[in-house]
């Protein structure tokens, strides 16, 4: 199994030896090739180069022209405009990549990235009692697939689901649970069935969630008896701890519960809340003290920039320690920094947050950084979401006005899913369609998170989601099934390339679109961007349709050497979609 030079990299690699070739002062000049409409390529490099060598750009690129030799791969170039080269491969060049990638197995010829590293990503973080809400849904749907495509490339990952675990409202809820200790009442009955433990769980959380609340805000005693708990707790009080745990392992039973719905696989290992910091919080604010990063202000530990104010225009500083001597947000950051970069030996921190705590990580980052924790050599990036709006374009309410709990909108989904996929099934078994529905809604979930930008806020709107039409995830399902099923019926034809055929438009554009998929993964990765691995296969499947309306593949039979290119061409098409899919976090049923 090797790795495939991709065509574009072949031909770059051609030009640039041209270039120098043609003029020798140039040095590793850059050709700047893009695809192109006119060609398959253009390079548009020439023009700066004979500015800057006081050439006539035509000339120079006539004699570029002249030095390319390439006659396997290149089959015709044209010098046009002012100093531009257009450039056409050969036909064989097209279908000789393609087998190269088809003989591969999953990995179709992408190369692992030339330096590959550790990145810690911290994505998928709920928190202990509380309902997870649409903005989970994004930090889980952008982390699985930005740690799916990392590992694709060859990075090392630890995921780190940094979830809510500590803090003072635990000390309310665990007096409450010791007050009255049948609240939480008894594990599910049924743990196989999962959405119904987890459903059950998260509804006994909630009401001792409102009680203790309740109790809290009406009883000063309580509310006494509840602040010493959060000091019991902080100071490791094995009674007040195992109850704690309680809270945590029935939350954990619900958050699954909601993974699992979400098809998001996520390990118990990796589950590290704030809580795991605790024995590390004292430590990191006497160093950031001695170091005199983070100075007392009026009791607190505060880190000051110059350039964060807040409305009164006075600065706002980064609290590490409260003046009460609680640790909040910041000290459990700071700390999991220091567990990440010297334990863990992360050399790069991936954040999938919610961009409305950017400033938090912008802080967090620099003091880090002035601490040397982070240093040069160490990446800290915050990839940071937009808001989840409902289609009145504002932030995604219930008609109540309270937030939308996850896993009602995933069952919405997953429902409307089953309709369209019962109403197309031919011959589908009730759970056949079950299962189905469920890939097919939560793939539509997923790829409406995952297809725009992740800055961008989104609508969340579950009749565009589901649309057959247009970029949906439905669409790329249906095509790759489509394929799929005209591989089943083509009995009397096998997949194979024939390099030796000339190839009609439409094949010729979908298999330089084919030959892309190795750029595409490595610049999704590079920015973290699984969006342009999105529109990549939303692009897949447009030139598989266009391709299958022009060039019959069994029906009407073409010679047998055609048809068997193109059969290889379905092949390679739906393997492509169905590892970029699956980079996505989405499956593609066989049949739909
Ligand atoms: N639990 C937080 C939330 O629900 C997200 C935690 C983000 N990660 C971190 N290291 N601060 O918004």
């Amino acid at each position: 199994m090797a790795s495939v030079t991709s065509l574009t990299a072949s031909v770059h690699q051609r030009l640039a030896d041209a270039l120098s070739a043609a003029l020798p002062e140039a040095g590793a000049a850059d050709p700047l090739l893009r695809r192109s409409d006119r060609a398959d390529y253009q390079a548009n490099g020439i023009l700066a180069l004979a500015k800057k060598a006081k050439a006539n750009p035509r000339e120079l690129a006539t004699k570029v022209v002249s030095e390319i030799t390439a006659p396997d791969l290149i089959s015709e170039v044209e010098v046009s405009g002012p100093g531009f080269l257009n450039i056409t491969v050969t036909d064989k060049a097209i279908t000789e990549n393609l087998a190269a990638r088809a003989a591969d197995g999953d990995r179709l010829g992408v190369p692992f990235a030339e330096k590959a590293g550790t990145t810690v990503v911290d994505w998928a973080q709920p928190n202990v009692a509380k309902e997870m809400h649409v903005g989970h849904l994004r930090n889980s749907v952008i982390g699985n697939s930005v740690v799916k495509i990392l590992e694709f490339t060859g990075e090392k990952v630890v995921s780190r689901h940094h979830i809510g675990d500590w803090g003072t409202q635990f000390g309310m809820l665990v007096q409450y649970l010791i007050e009255h200790p049948d609240a939480l009442g008894h594990q599910a009955a049924d743990a196989s069935d999962d959405t119904a433990a987890g459903e059950e769980a998260m509804s006994s959380l909630n009401r001792v969630y409102k009680e203790s609340k309740v109790l809290f805000d009406s009883d000063e005693e309580f509310k006494t008896r509840a602040r010493r708990r959060v000091v019991d707790l902080q100071a490791g009080d094995p009674e007040t701890l195992a109850i704690w745990q309680r809270f945590v392992d029935e939350s954990k039973v619900y958050f699954y519960s909601v993974f699992n719905k979400l098809d998001v696989e996520i390990h118990d290992e990796d589950i590290v809340g704030e809580s795991g910091y605790n024995d590390m919080l004292a430590e990191t604010c006497r160093l950031l003290e001695e170091s005199g990063v983070a100075v007392r202000s009026n009791g607190a530990l505060c880190v000051f920039f110059d350039d964060v104010k807040g409305p009164d225009g006075n600065p706002s500083p980064l609290i590490v320690q409260k003046s009460d001597g609680g640790f909040g947000y910041a000290a459990t950051d700071l700390s999991a920094i220091r567990d990440r970069v010297f334990n863990l030996k992360a050399d790069t921190l991936l954040y999938v947050v919610d961009a409305r705590q950017s400033l938090h990580f912008k802080m967090v980052f620099e003091t880090a950084r002035r601490a040397g924790w982070l240093t040069e050599d160490v990446k800290a990036v915050q990839l940071g979401f937009g808001t989840v709006l409902g289609k009145d374009g504002k932030p995604f309410k219930t008609r109540e006005g309270e937030t939308v709990r996850l896993i009602d909108l995933l069952d919405e989904a997953i429902d409307r899913a089953s309709a369209i996929v019962r109403e197309k099934a031919q011959d589908l078994s009730e759970e056949e369609i079950a299962e189905r529905g469920a890939q097919v809604g939560i793939g539509a979930v997923k790829y409406a998170d995952l297809s725009t930008s992740a800055v961008r806020d989104y609508k969340f709107d579950l009749d565009q989601m589901v649309s057959l039409n247009g970029d949906t995830s439905v669409y790329l399902q249906y095509a790759y099934a489509r394929i799929q099923s005209i591989l089943r019926k083509a009995d009397d034809v096998s997949p194979k390339a024939h390099p030796e055929l000339e190839l009609a438009d439409a094949e010729r554009a979908l298999g330089l679109h084919l030959d892309q998929f190795a750029e595409t993964v490595a610049e999704a990765a590079e920015e973290y961007a699984p969006h342009k691995l999105a529109a990549y296969l939303y692009q897949l499947a447009s030139l598989y349709t266009t391709f299958y309306d022009k060039c019959p593949v069994i029906k009407p039979k073409p010679p047998q050497d055609i048809a068997e290119n193109r059969l290889f061409l379905c092949d390679i098409t739906a393997r492509t979609l169905h590892q970029g899919m699956a980079l996505l976090g989405i499956r593609t049923p066989e049949r739909l």
